[in-house]
């Protein structure tokens, strides 16, 4: 069952997120959830180039400007973000506001505010998470040169 364990990221998750050393959670993957209009709750996948934990309470999101996540976070507030890390899943309850495009690298992304209001950690005592999502980028350095601009970007805004 899921627990709450308060309002900040835990230092593990803020490492990963931190913007440091993105080239270190490469294929780490951060599920968005949202709501859109007709209730069904939508699901993105972000990874740490466009994700930026910016202190324990305080994430910045870069988004795909015509998503469905865009669209569900531009008139509704609240998201959850899902990853996986150690032998845990979290679930990070979030409020949001839109903050200024950026355009690193001339793509431009929509970018959010995103409050932590509860971190919720699940384990069970019978079973351990093995693995999260994980992507592997076909053109890791071109991608890793976009997500370090994005993640300056972001830290800027
Ligand atoms: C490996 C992978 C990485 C992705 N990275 C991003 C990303 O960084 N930003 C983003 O907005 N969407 C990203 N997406 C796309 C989202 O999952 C989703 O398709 C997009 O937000 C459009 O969703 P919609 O159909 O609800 O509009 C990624 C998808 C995959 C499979």
């Amino acid at each position: 069952m899921s627990r709450s364990v308060g309002d900040r990221l835990p230092g593990q998750i803020l490492e990963l997120l931190d913007g440091h050393e993105p080239a270190a959670s490469m294929g780490l993957t951060v599920l968005l959830l949202t709501t859109n209009a007709d209730d069904w709750p939508q699901v993105a996948m972000l990874s740490a180039g466009e994700v930026l934990a910016l202190h324990a309470s305080e994430l910045r999101l870069a988004l795909w400007p015509g998503s469905g996540a865009t669209r569900n976070l531009t008139s509704r507030s609240r998201a959850t973000l899902m990853l996986v890390t150690g032998d845990a899943g979290y679930y990070l309850r979030v409020r949001t506001h839109r903050l200024s495009d950026i355009t690193p690298m001339g793509a431009r992304l929509a970018v959010f505010g995103a409050t932590v209001d509860d971190v919720l950690v699940d384990e069970v005592d019978y079973a351990t998470l093995v693995s999260g999502i994980e992507f592997r980028l076909l053109e890791p350095e071109a991608v890793l040169a976009r997500w370090v601009a994005t993640l300056e970007a972001l830290r800027g805004v």
